[in-house]
């Protein structure tokens, strides 16, 4: 039986509201015990648990915030298909690194991941290559085509979280509909990314005194407000449980508010770049500030804030999209959309949201650990007695740099290179086992045998 003992740190269950300085206990990857100050001895001399283990681990997290393992709802790995972005070993190190102890990676692969076979390599390739649970979600139609729905039933049965055709909606709307009633009966979440595509036609960045400034084709807000508005309509009439990805306008704000007052199951997530950053940080020519949805106004912006303070919108996910230095440099008109997020989001949330009293911490953990895990109906989130042993140890004080050249994702794309930044992941456990640290100087992350890759 292998132990691992966090001392001295502020444990934040954001379920029962603990805000503490405990010590943590967990034992064969359940949490044992949660006290004011644990017996190590009794550990070590075995008279809790038995005989001792080369894993049994001992980590100090004076100063340091302790949260339920962080978990991203929305990521994309490439793999199959796009290799050379990322695979899903990379991107499962970058989620360690980041402090996400599960990720849902997105279906945009080559081949879509829209039938049984490519879910179970999926599912069996993250097995062998990493500890971090690597939730699929499935497409809604197939090839992604917005034609023909997948069998949801069955991809549900073999291990898909959600369906979502991210990338693009599902522009017709009776596919829209017949997605929604199946999802609904079959009890599978949809995740909208919403994206009306005749109405973006060519825009690359937010239409508005920006684009106009640097002569750039703009994306309306009404893009994304008029699917979010008609998949809410959708949600009301099929009974369907809507997730809506990385809300970007204020309007989504009020149309979610809209459908939460009814009563309907619809959640949201927002991206921690669309928190941080606006149209004003775009220059036209660095691509690493061109994303799907656009970085809005600032008046969007502030309500994306206040929406996530108070809850209309649930929950933090990155839309970690890597793409390659050279789709990157193709210019802002040509370079294809996205951001990578998984190593960044921690130190972003916690130096502009935590540090400037927007969020608490236990709030922090609520939008990125505990409100993701009920959205997706999994059994984490939570530091409790008896709960799975997924922790995150981040160390707020500690100063740094963002350095693209350190992420171990394969994506260098972020729009933080060289943001002064405070919250170090210090630990990420996964079932008690920790699969990543970080003193500030040394960082190691466990590597399973099987994937020689970049070791
Ligand atoms: O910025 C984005 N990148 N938005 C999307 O919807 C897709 C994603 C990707 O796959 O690169
Ligand atoms: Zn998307
Ligand atoms: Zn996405």
């Amino acid at each position: 039986m292998a132990f691992t003992i966090i001392k001295g740190g502020r444990v934040l269950d954001p379920e029962t509201g603990l805000d503490a300085i405990k010590d943590i206990a967990i034992v064969d990857g359940k949490i044992l015990e949660i006290e004011d100050d644990i017996d190590i001895h009794a550990y070590e001399h075995h008279e809790k648990i038995g005989e001792m283990d080369e894993n049994d681990i001992i980590i100090d997290a004076e100063g340091c915030l302790v949260m339920p393992g962080l978990i991203d709802l929305h990521v994309h790995f490439r793999d199959p298909g796009f290799e050379e972005k990322e695979t899903i070993c990379t991107g499962a190190r970058a989620a360690a690194r980041g402090g996400f102890t599960s990720v849902c990676m997105m279906p945009n692969t080559k081949p879509v991941i829209d039938a049984p076979d490519t879910l179970e390599e999926v599912i069996e390739k993250a097995a062998k290559v990493t500890n971090v649970q690597v939730h699929p979600i499935a497409a809604i139609t197939a090839n992604q085509d917005g034609e023909y729905l997948t069998d949801f039933q069955t991809l549900f049965d073999n291990g898909a979280i959600a369906v979502s055709e991210d990338g693009k909606s599902v522009m017709n709307a009776r596919v829209a509909r017949q997605a929604m009633r199946l999802a609904a009966e079959v009890g599978i979440p949809v995740f909208a990314h919403c994206e009306d595509i005749n109405l973006r036609a060519r825009g690359v960045m937010n239409a508005g005194k920006r684009a106009k400034e640097l002569g750039l084709y703009g994306i309306l807000n009404e893009v994304e407000d008029i699917i979010v508005a008609r998949d809410i309509i959708l949600a009301k009439d099929t009974g369907a449980q809507l997730h809506l990805c990385h809300c970007s306008t204020e309007d989504s704000v009020n149309l979610i508010k809209f459908a939460k007052a009814g009563g309907l199951p619809v959640t949201a997530e927002v991206t921690p770049h669309h928190l941080t950053l606006t149209e004003d940080d775009v220059d036209g020519t660095d691509a690493n500030f061109k994303m799907n949805p656009p970085l809005r106004t600032k008046a969007d912006r502030d309500a994306l804030i206040k929406g996530l303070k108070e809850g209309t919108i649930d929950c933090i996910a990155t839309d970690h999209a890597p793409h390659t230095e050279e789709d990157k440099k193709a210019g802002f008109k040509q370079a294809p959309f996205g951001i990578v997020g998984l190593e960044t989001a921690v130190p972003v949330i916690y130096t502009e949201l935590v540090e400037k009293g927007v969020l608490t911490p236990l709030e922090m953990a609520e939008k990125m650990s505990y409100n993701p895990a009920r959205i997706i109906g999994m059994d984490r989130g939570r530091i409790q007695v008896g709960a799975d042993g997924d922790i995150t140890i981040i160390d707020p004080d500690f100063e740094f740099e963002i350095n693209p050249d350190s992420f171990f994702s394969k994506g260098r794309n972020t729009p933080y290179a060289g943001k002064k930044v405070k919250g170090l992941v210090k630990a990420t456990i996964i079932d008690g086992r920790v699969i990543y640290r970080n003193d500030g100087k040394n960082e190691s992350i466990v590597k399973m045998e099987e994937h020689p890759e970049m070791d």
